[in-house]
């Protein structure tokens, strides 16, 4: 029999001792595979989950692309999901145990009010189906411009939007959080100004994408009509 080499033989011994070691140490976890990220049936990424990380957590002092606060620039498809996302697997993704099992400075957003329940479902919904960018939801249209009651349409569209800024009066801009005080902006014309970009105002949502003309119109026929708490 032929003698072994001694470098051959250290080799294999590496390799043995790397297999083993991923083996019974590195536990990675869970990911959906990757022909199964087909998302949830009613999720559009960009209509539904983008506004919730802009207006939440892509703000001046957290992590915006200038701030980037623990690395986290969260105002963008890419830069969402390189960050603590594990497909198919919320629990172990660090974004949604940020809003949802954190606890003191590590449970987001910081220095603000939680997630509504209905964003950290929407966020949970999409992380199952695979957290994938767009959807087959996004083709279905599910804004209309005949509804333009507060509660109907007004009111949730400042939640998915605006809130995660203007969730107090205290807050740069004022609070967008209850009737009264979106009726004010309403009034003074900067609610329409700022939202349709208008020469002159200050465009909303800050650094964020532009809301769709559907929803614009939903604004302008509300405050047209009296801006009714209706
Ligand atoms: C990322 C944070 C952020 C989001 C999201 C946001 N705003 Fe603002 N908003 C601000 C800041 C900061 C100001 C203060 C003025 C400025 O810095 O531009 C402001 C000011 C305002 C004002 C006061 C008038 C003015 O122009 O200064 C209105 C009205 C307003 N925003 C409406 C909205 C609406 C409506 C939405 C949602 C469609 C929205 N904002 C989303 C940060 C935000």
């Amino acid at each position: 029999m032929r003698k072994k080499s001694p470098v051959i033989v250290l080799i294999v011994l590496a390799m043995l001792t790397a297999i083993m070691a991923t083996d019974s140490c590195v536990h990675q976890p869970y990911v959906l595979p990757e022909d199964q990220r087909t998302g949830d049936p009613d999720i559009c990424f960009e209509r539904d989950i983008l506004p919730i990380f802009q207006s939440n957590c892509a703000k001046s002092g957290c992590h915006d692309a200038a701030s980037h606060e623990e690395g986290y620039v969260l105002d963008n498809y890419a830069n969402i999901v390189k960050k603590g996302i594990y497909p198919g697997n919320p629990a172990a993704s660090d974004i949604y145990k940020s809003i949802t099992t954190a606890t003191g400075e590590d449970f987001m957003p910081r220095d603000a009010p939680a997630l509504s329940a209905a964003s950290v479902s929407l966020i949970k919904r999409w992380i199952l189906g695979g957290a994938i960018d767009g959807g087959t939801a996004c083709s279905t249209n599910t804004c209309d411009t005949n509804n333009y009651t507060y509660s109907g349409a007004i009111a949730p569209l400042m939640q998915s939007y605006c809130v995660g800024c203007h969730f107090a009066a205290t807050e740069p801009g004022g609070s967008l959080n209850d009737y009264s005080s979106v009726k004010d902006a309403a009034v003074n014309g900067n609610l329409i100004g700022d939202i349709s970009h208008a020469a002159g105002y200050n465009p909303m949502p800050k650094g964020g994408t532009k809301l769709s003309d559907c929803q614009i119109t939903q604004v302008k026929k509300w405050v047209a009509a009296g801006a009714l708490n209706n």
